[in-house]
């Protein structure tokens, strides 16, 4: 049997919607997954969302909202990213599911059943923003962490002996010198813990939102404790099929922002530790993303949406970028021009280029036939690509093994830039013009050469940058690239006579315009989830209700006022179901209703109460724009858009199917 590989990203608060940096982590991880399923390992990657605690449920409070509602619908928002970006996650967990719940409970009374829960009572300041207990003193003291006022709890708690972990924990650090990387972050953790633990208040009793305790429900438990076991109730744990448990537990890998590392680095490993159960391997903690010299975060409203990236210049692009241009462990600033920078230099005119040159240069020489470096015609020249190929693969593997995404990829790219330039000084096309033996066998070698390296970086980048590598190697005539065995990749494997696929530009170069483009989606994207006070927005009128504002312009090119066939696939209509509809008060026009998908449910605000009446749509199926970025209509956000003709004097008919059709199936 193969190796097990488990890797996990956090759980992710659904009281904001995604942004790069949560993708960020999640994208490292799929990075990570990709790799280790290529190195032959039985690969288990579990992504979710955080669903329980204060803050969350203030937050559907503030959007008019039940928990279960919100929580659905971010979680439902977060899962779409991922599925948009084709992440290969094994399993989504999410803390309201049953599963979840079920092995929380089973994990408190592991706990408490080996004497490491006691009820006390705790008084002192809490941070609803961290979730965090935090040691300051008096009330709206500021919290150590992020400065926000924090609140005073006063309550009967359960406490876990914390303290009790303190020797234990300090040993772990240092018997496993990798159990915390990278290393500063290790050096902060060891003299926190140094500096004395204090045991942990691990229950609330003055709201409702959370898993209930065991065998006394009016409290509930740690929003903390609750999420952390997300990593084994994934797996089964405490269910009655736990075999997965049995099989990838312990994680191998779990990836972090730094500003939960306390969490992971001692909360956890001591809740493991008590309950009796393995620790994970390590715990790898990223820094952060910045954008315009800050933290990026939904509370200060600077952050940037993936998906105005992915209109743009897809994923590929988005997760080179972020693996490339940020050193892990460091932070890191975020700019649409050096994203778009990096994207032609290294992409465009990188491998996109060595890769077109090369594929239509055998092509146009050899009939598309990959030829055969000759013993006789070689040189230095071609050795030095052989030789630097080798040292590529062992560097990438060496940097790869330790999250050093950038330096591996910065590796890879020499390679690119060292062909760039044997192609140039070997100039293929001159010995092409000629027809004499010598110069057919030397260009015969230069191309098999330009080729074999080409396979060799697209081999490597795969886990990063899936969708293209998996083109060139089709292009390359290699078949599916999934297939490949990336342990066992070499210089020299590429075949004689392999037959190339069709050549086609697979980074296409980006403009001026696609920085301006992104920023402006930005711009009118940010207003609506930025904004806490519904009234803000009051000018949304309903006049802009059938004009989406951020609908992207096209990256491929299509004749003047013709749209490409990709360009109609980045458009998600789906079939949805009007479960609930109701008028908007104070506005005519407009009806809000709650649109099941199958998956999840909506809420759309639509401009056709003048045309239907509520209960006439409920039950009706409908086909909704799912992927229309969210905004806020009278201050109800609008998940979406029901497509309806629109008739003379504007009037809406809905867009209905004669046949019967399931929930979600999409249009196309
Ligand atoms: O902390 N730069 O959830 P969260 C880099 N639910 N990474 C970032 C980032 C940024 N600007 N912003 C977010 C929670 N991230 C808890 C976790 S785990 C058992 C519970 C990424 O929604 C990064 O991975 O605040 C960070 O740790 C995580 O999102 C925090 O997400
Ligand atoms: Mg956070």
């Amino acid at each position: 049997m193969s190796k097990k590989f488990y890797i996990t990203t956090p759980i992710y608060y659904v009281n904001a919607r995604p942004h790069i940096g949560h993708t960020y982590t999640t994208i490292a991880c799929d990075t990570v997954a990709r790799r280790q399923r290529m190195m032959g390992y039985d690969t288990y990657f579990l992504t979710g969302t955080d669903e329980h605690g204060q803050k969350i449920e203030r937050a559907a409070q503030a959007a008019g909202k039940t928990p279960q509602q919100l929580t659905d619908e971010v979680s439902g928002e977060f899962r779409a990213l991922w599925d948009r970006m084709k992440l290969s996650y094994d399993d989504y967990i999410r803390t309201t599911s049953d599963r979840h719940k079920e092995g929380v409970q089973t994990l408190w009374r592991q706990l408490r059943d080996k004497g490491h829960i006691y009820k006390g009572s705790y008084s002192g300041q809490y941070c609803v923003y961290d979730e965090l207990y935090v040691d300051v003193v008096g009330p709206g003291a500021p919290c150590p962490e992020c400065g926000r006022p924090t609140e005073t709890v006063q309550e009967e708690n359960y406490f876990f002996k914390l303290s009790a972990f303190q020797e234990q924990l300090l040993e772990l650090y240092t018997q496993q010198p990798d159990f915390i990387r990278p290393e500063t972050r290790r050096n902060e953790v060891i003299s926190f813990v140094r500096s004395g633990l204090r045991d942990l208040s691990v229950s609330r009793s003055t709201f409702k939102w959370g898993i209930p305790v065991p065998d006394d429900p009016g409290h509930v438990i740690y929003v903390w404790l609750d999420a952390l076991a997300n990593y084994i109730t994934a797996l089964g744990y405490g269910q009655a099929d736990d075999a997965k448990y049995k099989k990838y537990w312990p994680a191998d890998v779990h990836m972090i922002g730094k500003e939960i590392v306390r969490f992971h680095c001692v909360y956890w490993p001591a809740f493991l530790l008590a309950a009796g159960l393995p620790l994970p391997k390590s715990i790898v903690a990223h820094g952060w993303l910045l954008f315009e010299e800050n933290k990026m975060s939904k509370s200060r409203g600077n952050i940037v949406r993936s998906e105005t990236i992915l209109d743009v210049l897809g994923a590929d692009a988005l997760r080179y970028f972020l693996l490339r241009e940020i050193v892990f462990g460091q932070d890191g600033s975020f700019s649409f021009d050096a994203l778009v920078q990096r994207y032609n230099s290294d992409l465009a005119n990188g491998l996109g280029n060595l890769a077109s040159r090369t594929l239509t240069m055998i092509s146009r020489y050899f009939k598309g036939e990959v030829p055969y470096p000759s013993a006789t015609a070689k040189n230095a020249s071609d050795d030095a690509i052989a030789e630097a190929a080798r040292k590529t693969i062992a560097d990438f593997h060496a940097n790869f093994a330790q999250y050093q995404f950038s330096r591996a990829l910065e590796t890879a790219w020499g390679l690119v830039a060292a062909v760039d330039k044997y192609i140039v000084e070997n100039e293929p096309w001159a010995l092409g013009e000629k027809q004499d033996e010598g110069s057919r066998t030397r260009l015969a070698t230069v191309l098999y050469t330009a080729a074999e390296a080409l396979r060799i970086v697209t081999a490597l980048a795969h886990p990063v940058m899936p969708e293209a590598t998996g083109k060139i190697w089709t292009q390359l005539g290699l078949g599916n690239i999934r297939e490949l065995n990336l342990h066992e990749l070499q210089w020299g494997q590429l075949k004689l006579g392999t037959r190339l696929g069709e050549v086609q530009a697979v980074f296409p170069r980006a403009d001026k315009s696609a920085i301006e483009r992104m920023q402006k989606m930005e711009e009118q994207g940010r207003a609506p989830v930025a904004e806490s006070k519904p009234e803000e927005n009051k000018t949304a009128e309903t006049k802009s209700e059938d004009k989406p504002k951020a609908v992207a312009k096209p990256a491929a090119v299509a004749p003047e006022g013709k749209i490409t066939i990709d360009d109609f696939a980045k458009i998600d209509l789906r079939v949805a179901q009007v479960k609930v509809a109701e008028k908007v008060p104070n506005a005519d026009k407009l009806l809000r209703l709650e649109v099941d998908l199958g998956y999840e449910t909506r809420q759309i605000v639509a401009g056709i109460a003048e045309a239907y009446a509520p209960e006439a749509l409920v039950g009706r199926k409908v086909v909704i724009v799912a992927n229309l970025a969210p905004r806020k209509l009278r201050g109800l956000e609008s998940n979406g858009m029901i497509v309806a003709a629109s008739l003379e004097g504007g009037k809406p008919v809905l867009a209905a199917f004669l046949e019967e059709v399931p929930l979600g199936a999409r249009l196309k």
